[in-house]
């Protein structure tokens, strides 16, 4: 989030703005210039290996999947390229140029800092998932105590926007931000919405300051994150919260589940996905370290509450067995997003080999014997007024 040439203000649309080119968020340009010092990783940065990967297809137009519905063109989709010269306009191209790895496409911009994918299947779980977050938080979408009307608030890591847009929708009278490294977003949302392309890893200069800063299932995401909280804190007006809202992984209270050893395929998945995440410098356990870290940020009043989403319908308890409905099917949707990038490009498995541990841990998955569960951990904390 460095700015590099003077600062251009996003055309007032009437719906989301999307900068894959030079736009001011306050005083601050959040996407570099091609070509600019800022493109480069930063130093202390480890992105998953991705350039000469055999298992690497082709680049794939965003233009090109508006068949198969993950991205329209910035024409009809309210999305604004701002063309301020040719540098900038190939970089609102090659964000758009997402790459296609066995079978799935990743991000382009800061290509492989995410391992995750973007394509549709997978916005079709993130939006599931936020479902699953409604049911857990009684149709909350944020649990910190804010008594104050809110009038900025920031998503980072938006992905598809869903929770952007209920939030903006829900109040009105805020100006919200999303941001992401893929322009997945939909055109058409509440005026009081913009979407940024944009590294949340980067430094920020952004002159205005929020009263709330939202962060949703970005473990796996960041390499530094006493450095995210530090200018997380920076970034609020005194008094004002920031909420984060992740998995700790999996558990289970009695036998039929162990994670270390691993008793199943499907806990034998998630050993070697956090594995492989650890390796490439992004804690999928980050979570549980939230809370001291926010603390020495600075940031008072830090709470954490934690939720239970099981594996399947195996509680007996309604709410639970509903939770555990949707908790299935993001889990077996998770399975592929969350292993291929990771043991491919890290531990150096093949497709196949990763497929043959997805099937067997999708029977796991299926068994109601296994009484596993996600753990879901809700921390928000107060910078002091
Ligand atoms: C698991 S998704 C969660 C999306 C959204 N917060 C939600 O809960 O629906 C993580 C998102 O973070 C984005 N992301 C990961 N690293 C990022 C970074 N360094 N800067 C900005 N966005 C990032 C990814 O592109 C992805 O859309």
């Amino acid at each position: 989030m460095i700015p590099t040439t003077p600062p251009v203000e996003a055309p007032a649309a009437p719906s989301a703005t999307i900068a894959a080119a030079p736009l001011t968020l306050g005083s601050a340009q959040l996407v570099p210039e091609q070509g600019s010092p800022t493109l480069e990783q930063p130093a202390d940065s480890s992105p998953l290996p991705t350039q000469s990967d055999p298992n690497v297809e082709d680049v794939v137009e965003a233009e090109e999947v508006v068949e198969g519905g993950y991205y329209e063109t910035d024409n009809d989709s309210g999305y604004s390229f701002e063309d301020t010269g040719s540098s900038t306009t190939s970089l609102a191209d090659s964000v758009k140029q997402y790459r296609r790895e066995n079978g799935r496409t990743y991000h382009s911009f800061r290509e492989g800092v995410y391992a995750l994918p973007n394509d549709e299947f997978e916005q079709e779980r993130l939006d599931l998932q936020h479902h699953l977050f409604l049911l857990s938080f009684g149709e909350k979408l944020f649990l910190a105590p804010i008594k104050k009307q809110i009038h900025n608030c920031l998503d980072v890591g938006t992905g598809t926007g869903i929770w952007a847009v209920d939030f903006a929708d829900e109040h009105p009278e805020a100006q919200v931000i999303g941001i992401d490294l893929s322009p997945i977003q939909p055109g058409f949302v509440p005026p009081n919405l913009k979407f940024i392309v944009d590294d949340a890893e980067d430094e920020w200069v952004i002159s205005e300051k929020f009263d709330l800063i939202h962060v949703r299932m970005m473990v796996g995401s960041f390499l530094n994150w006493p450095q995210f909280f530090t200018r997380a804190y920076n970034q609020l007006h005194p008094g004002a919260y920031i909420e984060l809202q992740d998995v700790t992984g999996l558990a289970c209270d009695d036998t039929t589940f162990t994670y270390d050893p691993p008793s199943c395929r499907f806990a034998e998945w998630w050993k070697l996905v956090t594995e492989a995440f650890e390796k490439s410098g992004r804690d999928m356990d980050a979570a549980v370290q939230h809370k001291e870290r926010m603390e020495a940020a600075g940031f008072v009043n830090v709470t954490v509450i934690d939720f239970k989403w099981p594996i399947n319908t195996w509680p007996r308890n309604k709410k639970l067995k509903t939770i555990g409905m949707w908790s299935k099917e993001n889990t077996l949707d998770a399975l592929e997003a969350l292993a291929m990038a990771p043991l491919t490009r890290v531990l150096k498995w093949t497709p196949e080999e990763v497929q043959m541990l997805l099937q067997g841990a999708r029977q796991d998955i299926e068994n109601e014997g296994i009484h596993a569960y996600w753990n879901i951990r809700a921390v928000y904390g107060q910078r002091p007024e």
